[in-house]
């Protein structure tokens, strides 16, 4: 349990998502304050898509600070803010807000998430990327690829979304059983929700497309162990975990909602203690 003393003068940050009281933002973000002393408190608001826009306008007459928005909300929030941070802009998703000077910003720390990392562990740049998937979170993953040069493709079980976004990302696109294609790409990022839910004892592709040249990243932290990562182990890939990419995405995040630089090694290990729980 994290100690934060919750006066009237606490600046207010909130999780909104459906569902959302699985959501360990709270916990790290409260860590987080705690430990530098800051006058702030996160709580998680349970917001269904057919009230977001309540949601928001209340939001903004209470004169609360910050948002970490998850599922469903990334996309349909942004038409209710009054201003959009360029990299938000272009990856067409938001998950954090600031509420600043009577105005709502918009901004998108999840590639950051994908990118911080990808990069303690290689250089992008000339880096061939396979992308496993085609919803939000790979926008994210494109943006951040995109950014440090590497050749993205995209391999998606429904290929149409798949080109559709290579099309706007500019890079190739194919089916999750192009086991050759695959095999060839020296990181693998998942995306898809393959590994989790009612998929829990799946994999998105073949072994045979895993090998000890690769990193690869999986993006899903529930399970902390997916299929994916067991067999990415068992080839001698490098792996890093969802944990990494949701503790990259929060840091950027308590650092929009404080102007503070997080104190990570309190967050890591909170979060880690949580995810275990
Ligand atoms: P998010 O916004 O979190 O990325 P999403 O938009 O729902 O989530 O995308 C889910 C991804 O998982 C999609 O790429 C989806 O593939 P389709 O585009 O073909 O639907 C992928 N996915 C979901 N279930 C899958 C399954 N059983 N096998 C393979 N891919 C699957």
């Amino acid at each position: 349990m994290t100690d934060i003393d919750v006066t009237a003068r606490s600046s207010v940050c909130l999780i909104i998502g459906d569902p959302v009281t699985h959501s360990l933002s709270p916990t790290i973000h409260n860590a987080g304050y705690s430990a530098l002393g800051l006058p702030f408190v996160m709580a998680g608001a349970h917001v269904r898509a057919e009230s977001l826009s309540a949601a928001i306008a209340g939001f903004k007459a209470l004169g609360f600070r910050g948002l970490a928005v998850t599922m469903p909300h990334k996309v349909s929030i942004i038409p209710l803010l009054d201003e959009l941070d360029s990299t938000a802009k272009e990856i067409g998703a938001v998950n954090t807000v600031v509420h600043a000077d009577a105005k709502l910003t918009g901004y998108n720390t999840d590639w950051l998430g994908i990118l911080n990392p990808l990069e303690r562990l290689s250089d992008l740049k000339g880096r061939r990327v396979a992308l496993l998937g085609a919803g939000g979170a790979a926008q994210a993953a494109l943006y951040a690829c995109t950014s440090r040069g590497a050749h993205a493709t995209i391999f998606n079980r429904s290929l149409d979304k798949a080109q559709a976004l290579a099309t706007r990302w500019q890079c190739a696109a194919s089916t999750l059983d192009a086991i050759e294609e695959i095999a060839s790409c020296e990181i693998l990022i998942n995306t898809t929700s393959v590994g989790m839910a009612e998929l829990i004892s799946e994999s998105p592709i073949s072994s045979e497309c895993l090998n000890s040249n690769q990193i690869v990243f999986e993006t899903i932290y529930a399970p902390r162990s997916t299929r994916l990562v067991c067999e990415a182990e068992a080839r001698g890939a490098r792996v890093i975990r969802g944990i990494e990419m949701f503790l990259e995405q929060g840091l950027a995040q308590f650092q929009l909602h404080t102007g503070v630089k997080p104190p990570d090694a309190v967050m890591r290990k909170v979060l880690e203690v949580a995810s275990k729980a």
